[in-house]
């Protein structure tokens, strides 16, 4: 017989406003440490969660907290739903598309709440930031135990506890972000490559993007924090660090030290970490100073993921984006003049409301004169609250379309041609495991951030490893191992 899904009532419910999301009154950063009490200890013992990310890096990184965290209260992992005691969404919302999985996902859920009604449903990450969102979950989708945000996901241990005491719905998400708050808690998924948050937040608001909503104001870590950050995974073995933060060129501008992203770039080349990453730079704010310590920091890889959005100086202004393609075009040269032979990849929206085919064409004519090895394309979307979603967005679906498929055909060359250049080439992987296509494959990437398969013992995964380039293909290179290059 199916069990019923309890009635519960509300225990708090405190939902996030657009518009006192957009204000940026405090501009002094607040760092905070945060830790759990003893007493919440054990909660989770013989209990299984299971976790699914979307989106971003910054999901990703905060789903590592958020393990962490489940794992010092005694909860275990587990990749079966059927299993699971508990099961959290960690959400996205920079495209509606990307919002209709998880509704999809929280609709099939609801079979098993009916299997075990003891069965804890949590939603947090970005959705829960959009007034909208919030009251849509609170009213229709009653299998959602515990809704949290982006600024008190760490609590999330301190509402469970509350929840299993009282069996009561919890909502509780802030408009306004809290402070940087340093936290013990990570279960890392890799224990060779890290991802290291230097700053959360974003103060840009280009017109379409909800983030500057859904994560607050731009908050820089200290110095110090990621430092030592760093230095625990070198000592623990890591071997390669990304810097995340949604505008990491804007840096310690919060701060007030006088300390930017170049400098943190050069203090941590000098460490003995074998590979710096960073993502994502904004071109207004990525600087001459930037591209010269990638040249040189030998340890600061050779690619840059630098998002244009754009090829049309019409279009980028009603973005906001506070740069025309000339100026991106010359930043771009200069760390090509630096980093001879750099991979740049970049991200570009089509269809963007009041895109004419000139503006579209202007797109093409840039991303031929950048050479960009890659790119992630999208349809422009739109997200309520942002002054876009305001403005006159008529362009037909079959346009939408074409242009995306026009502009992906043109990347795709790009693609190709980027990793044509390794052929015959010997390059350093990095081993990241099995190939995800053929098991009898291994696959890592480059300095240039190029995938590579190749053959080898299941030995090599972790280690940095030289290839000899045999193929290139679109989407990867294969090679032979000639050495282990510890
Ligand atoms: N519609 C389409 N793409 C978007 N992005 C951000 N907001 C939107 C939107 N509303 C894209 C941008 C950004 C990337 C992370 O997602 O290209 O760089
Ligand atoms: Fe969104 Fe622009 Fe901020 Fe990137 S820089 S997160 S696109 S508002």
């Amino acid at each position: 017989m199916k069990k019923e899904i309890k009635t519960k009532t509300f225990l708090e419910y405190v939902a996030p406003s657009i518009k006192d999301a957009r204000l940026r009154l405090d501009r002094e950063t607040h760092q905070v440490s945060y830790t759990l009490d003893e007493k919440y200890k054990g909660m989770g013992n013989d209990k299984k969660y299971l976790l699914k990310t979307y989106g971003c890096q910054a999901n990703l990184s905060d789903s590592e907290k958020i393990s962490g965290i489940l794992e010092f209260l005694g909860f275990e992992e587990t990749f079966e739903e059927e299993d699971a005691d508990l099961i959290i969404f960690n959400t996205c919302a920079i495209r509606e598309n990307a919002e209709d999985r998880v509704f999809g996902e929280l609709g099939r859920i609801s079979q098993l709440k009916y299997k075990n009604s003891d069965l804890v449903v949590v939603v947090c990450g970005c959705m829960p930031q959009e007034e909208k969102t919030v009251s849509l979950l609170k009213q229709k989708y009653k299998q959602v135990d515990l809704v949290i945000g982006t600024h008190n996901f760490y609590k999330i241990g301190e509402y469970l506890k509350k929840i299993y005491e009282t069996s009561q719905r919890i909502t509780l998400v802030y408009s306004k972000e809290g402070e940087v708050v340093e936290m013990p808690f990570s279960k890392r998924v890799s224990n060779v490559k890290a991802w290291v948050d230097i700053m959360y937040g974003c103060d840009e608001f280009c017109t379409y993007c909800i983030v500057p909503y859904t994560r607050g104001k731009e908050r820089s870590r200290l110095p110090e924090s990621i430092i030592k950050e760093v230095k625990e995974l070198i000592s623990l073995g890591y071997k390669e660090i990304t810097l995340l933060g949604q505008n990491v060129n804007a840096y310690g501008k919060d701060l007030n030290i006088n300390y930017f992203f170049s400098d943190l770039l050069n203090d941590l080349g000098k460490l003995d970490i074998k590979r710096i990453r960073f993502t994502t730079s904004h071109p207004k704010d990525f600087d001459h100073a930037t591209s010269l310590a990638m040249a040189n920091n030998k340890n600061i890889m050779p690619h840059l993921h630098l998002p244009v959005q754009s090829g049309s100086n019409k279009i980028l202004k009603k973005m906001n984006r506070k740069y025309t393609k000339e100026e991106y075009l010359e930043k771009i040269s200069f760390l090509k003049s630096q980093v001879k032979d750099v991979s740049l990849t970049t991200d570009i929206i089509v269809a963007f409301p009041t895109e004419s085919e000139e503006d579209f064409e202007e797109t093409l004519d840039l991303v031929r004169k950048a050479d960009f090895e890659g790119a992630y394309t999208f349809v422009y979307s739109k997200r309520e609250g942002t002054p876009a979603a305001k403005m006159v967005d008529d362009l037909e679906e079959e346009v939408k379309k074409n242009r995306l498929y026009k502009l992906n055909e043109l990347i795709n060359e790009g693609f190709a041609k980027g990793n044509k250049r390794f052929e015959g080439e010997v390059v350093e992987v990095l081993v990241d495991g099995k190939s995800e296509k053929k098991d009898s494959l291994l696959m890592g990437y480059t300095k240039h951030n190029k995938l590579v398969n190749f053959e080898g013992d299941e030995s090599l995964i972790g280690e940095l490893v030289n290839i000899k380039i045999t193929k290139a293909f679109t989407w990867h290179l294969f090679g032979e191992v000639l050495e282990n290059s510890k």
